[in-house]
C-alpha cells in the first residue's frame, strides 16, 4: 500500500508530495484499497458476525460509507456518532450504541432511529433506558456489558476490563441486571457484551475474551434466561513497529471450538485493526535545532493532530517522504508548547532540512479522531486515496 517509486513515498499509485502540494501539511491520507483488504479479511474471518465497526478509531465519511459498502454496521458512542453513522448511510438495524454515560436524549435518539441494540453499562442504567423505551411506546433490544475482571497486555489507560474498572457491569451484578431486564416489559434482553481493552496482541488475552464470555453465557442460561448472542467487542492490535500480529483469522480460530458448541450470534466491534493502517499522517519540517546534544526535528503537527504518542506513549513508524538512507537517530517533535509533545524520539531518518515532508504510519486509528484545535490549531484536512486517483474528504469531526 506505501511503498517508495523513484524514491517517493507512495499510496497505492499516488505520489505523496502530489498532495502535500496541492492540500498542504499537516494532512492525513486514507487508501480505500487498504481498507478494502482489512474488512474483507474480517468479514471472511467472521463471515455470519455483525461486524460493528468502532466509528470512534475513524469517523470520516467516505470511510464509513466505504466500510457499509462492504457491509459493516457501526458502534457508536454518542449522538454525534449516531448521525455520522446513518448519515454515512450505515442502517440503523447494523448499529450497535455503547458507552457509559449515555443521556436521556442519547437513548432516546438511538431508540427512535431503531439501532440494533443498546449495550447497558451499569444496574443503573438499565431503569433509564426502560423509561425512555416506555415513553416512546417501543420494545428496544439490549445487551449488557459485563466487566469480567480480566487485566489484559496493553497500556493501562487501554484496559478496560480490569477489576476496578469503571466499565462494565461487575460480575455480582450481572445476574440480577439480567433479572431486571427480563421483568421490563419494554426491554428485550439480546446477550452480553465484553470489551476488556484495545491493541490486543496476545494470544492468551484475546483466547481468554472468548473463554470468559462462554463462562458467562453458562451461568446466565443456567439461572434459566436466554443469551441469544454475544458482542465480544474490539481489541485486536497492529504491529506498529511493523511486526506482524495476530489476524482477525487467528483469532476466529482460537474462539471456534470455545464459541461454536453455544450456538450464539456474535457482534463484533474492531476500530483500529481495520483503519490503523489505512491512514498515514503527513507533516512538515519547520524546524531542525542541535541541543543538548541531539538532533530534533520540529514539524507542523504534534499531539494536536495525533495524541496517540503524547497519551500512551506510543511509537508510531515515521518515514522521509523522499527515500535517503537513514543515518542518524533524531529526535520529531511537534508544534505544541508541552513536553509530552514528542512524535517520536531516536527516530532513524536521513538529513532533514527545512519544507522536508514526514509521514507518521499507521495514524488511520485514533488519529484524525482524537485531534484537537489546541494552542490556536486548525484541525487538519483528510484526504482519499482510491487507486490512482485522490480527494479531500468531509471530515468525520470539526
Ligand atoms: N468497542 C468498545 C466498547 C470500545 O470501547 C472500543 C474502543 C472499541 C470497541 C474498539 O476498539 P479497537 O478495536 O479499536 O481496539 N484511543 C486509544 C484507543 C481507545 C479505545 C477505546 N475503546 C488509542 O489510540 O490507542
Amino acid at each position: 500500500m506505501l511503498h517508495y517509486r523513484e524514491q517517493v513515498l507512495h499510496m497505492e499509485s499516488v505520489p505523496l508530495d502530489e498532495i502535500v502540494r496541492h492540500i498542504g501539511t499537516p494532512v492525513y491520507v486514507y487508501s480505500l484499497n487498504e481498507l478494502s483488504r482489512r474488512v474483507r479479511a474480517y468479514r471472511e474471518a467472521f463471515p455470519d458476525a455483525l461486524i460493528a465497526y468502532a466509528c470512534k478509531a475513524n469517523a470520516n465519511r467516505v470511510l464509513l460509507a466505504h466500510l457499509t459498502h462492504l457491509g459493516c454496521g457501526a458502534d457508536v458512542v454518542s449522538a454525534g456518532e449516531l448521525r455520522a453513522a446513518l448519515s454515512a448511510g450505515i442502517p440503523p438495524r447494523r448499529v450497535v450504541f455503547n458507552g457509559n454515560a449515555k443521556t436521556d436524549e442519547e437513548l432516546r435518539l438511538a431508540i427512535q432511529v431503531g439501532v440494533r441494540v443498546i449495550n447497558i453499562d451499569a444496574r443503573e442504567e438499565i431503569v433509564r433506558v426502560a423509561a425512555a423505551a416506555r415513553d416512546l411506546g417501543r420494545q428496544v433490544t439490549v445487551a449488557l456489558r459485563v466487566n469480567p475482571g480480566l487485566a489484559v497486555t496493553t497500556h493501562p489507560h487501554l484496559q478496560v476490563g480490569a477489576m476496578g474498572s469503571h466499565f462494565g457491569i461487575p460480575p455480582e451484578d450481572v445476574l440480577p441486571s439480567v433479572a431486571e431486564v427480563m421483568r421490563e416489559s419494554h426491554l428485550r434482553f439480546w446477550g452480553l457484551h465484553f470489551h476488556v481493552g484495545s491493541q490486543l496482541t496476545s494470544r492468551q488475552d484475546l483466547t481468554m475474551i472468548a473463554q470468559l464470555a462462554a463462562e458467562w453465557v453458562h451461568r446466565v442460561r443456567e439461572a434459566g434466561y436466554p443469551v441469544e448472542g454475544v458482542n465480544l467487542g474490539g481489541g485486536l492490535g497492529i504491529g506498529y513497529d511493523g511486526a506482524d500480529t495476530p489476524s482477525p483469522q487467528d483469532v476466529a480460530a482460537w474462539w471456534e471450538a470455545t464459541l461454536a458448541p453455544l450456538n450464539l450470534s456474535l457482534i463484533l466491534e474492531p476500530g483500529r485493526w481495520l483503519v490503523a493502517p489505512v491512514g498515514v499522517l503527513l507533516v512538515r519540517v519547520v524546524q531542525v535545532k542541535r541541543t543538548w546534544g541531539r538532533t530534533v526535528v520540529a514539524v507542523d503537527g504534534g499531539m494536536n493532530v495525533l495524541l496517540r504518542p503524547a497519551l500512551y506513549g506510543a511509537r508510531h513508524r515515521i518515514w522521509p517522504l523522499r527515500e535517503g538512507e537513514p543515518v542518524r537517530a533524531v529526535d520529531v517533535v511537534g508544534p505544541i508548547c508541552e513536553s509530552a509533545d514528542v512524535l517520536g524520539r531516536d527516530c532513524p531518518l536521513p538529513p532533514l532540512k527545512n519544507g522536508d515532508i514526514l509521514a507518521i504510519l499507521d495514524a488511520g486509528a485514533y488519529g484524525r479522531s482524537m485531534a484537537s484545535t489546541y494552542n490556536g490549531r486548525p484541525l487538519p484536512p483528510e484526504v482519499v486515496v482510491d487507486g490512482t486517483t485522490w480527494y479531500v474528504s468531509p471530515s468525520g469531526n470539526g
